[in-house]
């Protein structure tokens, strides 16, 4: 059977305040996105995603629209957007668009109705109460609920007060929510990424969410979340979005699913549905947090392809615009971040890399006034929130890198000259190059991209292998998760008698021969592919 695209894409996403201003606002936009458009196509990517660029407030940076039909001045206009997919479309790119339906702007229209009156139009769109019903948390501090005095009555929002949460309950707000994704559906939009997806219904009862003993920060972490997210009926709402993309060649939706720390890949899963019948991807993000070692993110990965099983797709990511940056997570050792590349894209399913990866770009470094994170603003000094790795793309090491002629909205990453495109592009060691090779690789090799992936138990600790296999097509992957030159046993690998041809190494031809008799041999952090016979 032929693959759909999504279901072994690389998907680039795109924060958009930060990677192209063209009308020197300092703020990037649509029009900077059209124009970089080339370098996208150039990595060797399939679609790009964007986080939300529509009308909005922007107490969350966008993640409280006010209006699903527009863009937001700040990003450009309607004709902005439908020229990106058209200029996207041009160069096979598919695009992916952030949608929040969890819950609006508090400016949203609906809103703005709804807290009228108990008996407006709207009346029921959101979660009205007469009085505080539960201990619901908001993730951005404080209770869930809050008094709004129009209408004498508290309301819900799962993240900042601005954010009223939609009632999914109402079927008027799903048709209403159906509405505004079809709207983009006839735009031509191929993806979109559903923010927060799995808490989008409540419980019926409104109970109390157990307390979670563990020591976090955020009130919020001290719940268990099992009656403000995952409830049985979000998975009929998640069929019904999905059978309205269906209707439409070739479209996907990946979902955010919000879970308890460190991951929980099984909870992830079920939202593929049974028989794949509800979001096309979601996110698993647990190999973001789990600690970088050969046997951990073993254990972490299979765990992950158990969860999702052969018969549908997973999705890898190590960065995104909610987490610090993976290359400053490995306190910027760019080894570690080489062979993290070196894992992600030899992964079967659907690839996910955030701007700047590709250049080893780390956190900026924000300070308290500097700030425009309502995470950060809310926990500074305990969380320096997520502005840091929010920063400006890094095009050359002209004035402001390229990124705007106007002031940046915020500062760059420190090791800016030696993380520039324009100096990557011309180094053959660069984090870009070899980014451009494992891509380029991934897209020869099918097996790369479709292939069951079977991990093998080695005696030496600090390798991790695995073989990636589609009929006659077998790869067998090592990788070496130590500084130091490490060795494994050629029987342990099935490499005992044809050598196994070596077709890509993350490191640059080394001295030392890589096959004794017995063993085979990894430089510091390398990473091998063999073709096996
Ligand atoms: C998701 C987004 C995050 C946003 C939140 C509220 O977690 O990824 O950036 O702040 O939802 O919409
Ligand atoms: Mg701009």
């Amino acid at each position: 059977m032929e693959s759909a695209w999504w279901q072994d894409c690389i998907v680039y996403q795109i924060y958009p305040r930060s990677f192209q201003d063209s009308d020197h606002d300092g703020v990037g936009d649509l029009q900077g996105i059209i124009r970089r458009l080339d370098y996208i196509k150039s990595l060797g990517v399939d679609a790009i995603w964007l986080n939300p660029i529509f009308v909005s407030p922007m107490m969350d940076l966008g993640y409280d629209i006010a209006d699903y039909r527009n863009i937001d001045p700040l990003f450009g206009t309607l004709g902005d957007a439908e020229l990106l997919i058209e200029k996207a479309h041009e160069l096979s790119l598919k695009v992916i668009f952030d949608l929040v339906l969890n819950h609006t702007s508090n400016e949203h229209p609906w809103f703005l109705e709804s807290r009228e009156s108990r008996d407006s139009d709207k009346a029921d769109y959101y979660i009205w109460s007469d009085t505080v019903p539960n201990n619901w948390k908001a993730a951005f501090g404080g209770k869930g609920w809050t008094f709004d005095k129009q209408r004498g009555q508290y309301f819900f929002h799962s993240f900042l007060p601005q954010q009223p949460d939609l009632n999914w309950r109402n079927p008027a707000v799903a048709d209403s929510l159906l509405d505004e994704v079809r709207f983009w559906l006839d735009k031509g939009v191929d993806g979109f990424r559903l923010d927060s997806i799995n808490a989008i219904i409540k419980d019926d009862a409104l109970r109390n969410n157990p307390r979670n003993y563990r020591r976090k920060l955020r009130s919020y972490d001290k719940q268990h979340h099992i009656f403000d997210r995952n409830r049985p009926e979000s998975h009929s709402k998640l069929k019904m979005l999905r059978r309205l993309i269906d209707t439409y060649p070739d479209r996907m939706l990946i979902g955010e699913i919000l879970v308890e720390s460190p991951g929980e890949p099984e909870v992830a899963a079920s939202y593929l549905g049974s028989t794949g019948d509800e979001l096309n991807l979601s996110f698993d993000f647990s190999l973001i947090t789990t600690r970088f070692s050969a046997a951990k993110w073993q254990r972490s990965a299979k765990r992950w392809y158990e969860a999702v099983g052969r018969h549908r797709t997973p999705a890898w990511v190590l960065n995104n615009h909610d987490v610090s940056r993976s290359i400053s997570r490995f306190k910027n050792n760019e080894q570690k971040a080489r062979l993290a590349a070196f894992f992600l894209f030899t992964q079967r399913g659907a690839i996910f890399m955030y701007y700047g990866e590709e250049l080893g770009l780390r956190n900026s470094f924000v300070c308290r006034k500097d700030m425009h994170d309502p995470l950060g603003r809310r926990y500074w000094p305990f969380s320096k929130g997520r502005d840091p790795q929010r920063g400006p793309m890094l095009w050359n090491v002209g004035a402001n890198h390229g990124f705007t002629e106007g002031s940046p909205w915020l500062p760059f990453a420190k090791n800016a000259n030696s993380c520039t495109v324009e100096n990557q592009e011309l180094e053959k060691d660069s984090m870009l190059t070899l980014y451009r090779s494992l891509i380029r690789l991934r897209s020869k090799e099918h097996v790369l991209r479709m292939g069951v992936c079977d991990f093998l138990e080695l005696k030496n600790t600090n390798l991790m292998a695995y073989t990636r296999t589609l009929e006659e097509a077998c790869l067998l992957m090592l990788l070496n998760f130590s500084p130091k030159a490490q060795s494994a046993s050629r029987a342990e690998l099935g490499l005992q008698s044809s050598a196994g041809e070596e077709i890509f190494s993350t490191a640059s031809p080394s001295a030392r021969p890589r096959f004794s008799s017995d063993a085979v041999l990894l430089d510091g952090y390398e990473a091998v592919v063999f073709r096996l016979a």
